[in-house]
């Protein structure tokens, strides 16, 4: 190869090494030199391709949300997405850190305020187009837990969480960010020991049926077009926790025990408490009582 190229071996390796980081699956085979093989590369040739709207791709970066701003005080108008191979520092709810290793789907999609009418409903929405798009493309079954949790075969596959930034001056949501990290595939070995058992990988076992670059644009896409649509009842369909018993947590204040009776349209989740008390959680964290 590095005759034909005219170029010395240690550039042809060098060249080899950097397509493999980018996900590239390149055998070695000893005086035959490389073969690669059909792959899931995630580059901003392939992402460009996928994606429907401008999209920014980072091998690692610190989160998704941070590169997200970052075009936005550059000047990028939404909608536009931001893909990262890795995240360093992934942000999750409550001040929680989002576990980000290779094999993930890291994303931001960042959409114009007034693309969004009902924001209040827009964190559900996502689970939803999230869900649907791994069910399509992948054939694994998704439910969500309230809010926005997807789990698969009884883990956590699925983190989601939204940003908005307002307009000082005018009022009202400028833009909107969200950020959805999908655990495809991975060892199930690498996760920190305070998450084992809950999070999980949808194809711990090897390789995914779908590349990186065709799901999350899948996501990006659904989550556009399920703006304005009326998609409560498969939210409510899909929320494995409606009728289940569980234990309300309000940081800072409690925990309690309830019975989770259903999701009302403003994405209000329904529970009853032992002495019959009932309220409509619009924040929290919710975990089964087994
Ligand atoms: C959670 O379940 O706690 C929410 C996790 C959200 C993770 C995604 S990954 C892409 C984006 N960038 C981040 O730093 N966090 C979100």
């Amino acid at each position: 190869m590095a005759d034909r190229l005219s170029c010395s071996r240690m550039a042809v390796s060098k060249s080899v090494q950097a397509l493999s980081a980018e996900g590239y699956e390149i055998e070695v085979s000893k005086g035959n030199g490389y073969s690669l093989s059909v792959t899931d590369v995630l580059s901003d040739a392939v992402l460009s391709k996928t994606f429907s709207m401008p999209v920014f791709y980072f091998p690692e970066c610190q989160s998704t949300f941070i590169e997200s701003k970052k075009e936005i005080n550059n000047g990028v108008k939404a909608p536009f997405a931001v893909v990262a191979g890795r995240q360093t520092g992934g942000r999750g709810r409550l001040g929680r850190s989002f576990f980000s290793p290779s094999g993930g789907i890291y994303m931001s999609v960042v959409l114009n305020g007034s693309d969004v009418p009902n924001p209040d409903l827009f964190t559900i929405s996502a689970s939803i187009a999230t869900a649907d798009a791994i069910e399509s493309l992948t054939g694994k079954e998704c439910s969500i837990k309230w809010v926005n949790d997807i789990y698969s075969s009884g883990r956590k596959i699925v983190g989601i969480l939204t940003e908005g930034i307002v307009n000082m001056e005018l009022g009202g949501l400028d833009q909107i960010i969200i950020g959805i990290g999908i655990n495809l595939s991975g060892n199930d070995e690498d996760i920190p020991a305070e998450l084992s058992g809950k999070l999980g990988f949808l194809f711990p076992e090897g390789k995914s049926p779908v590349t990186r670059a065709e799901l999350a644009a899948r996501v990006a896409d659904n989550l556009v077009r399920i703006q304005g649509t009326d998609f409560m009842d498969e939210y409510r369909r899909r929320c494995f926790i409606i009728g289940r018993d569980i234990t309300v947590i309000k940081p800072g204040k409690g925990e309690w025990p309830a019975t989770a009776y259903g999701v009302d349209d403003n994405g209000h989740l329904l529970v009853r408490y032992p002495d019959g008390r009932e309220e409509a959680l619009s924040s929290g964290e919710v975990t089964l009582r087994i």
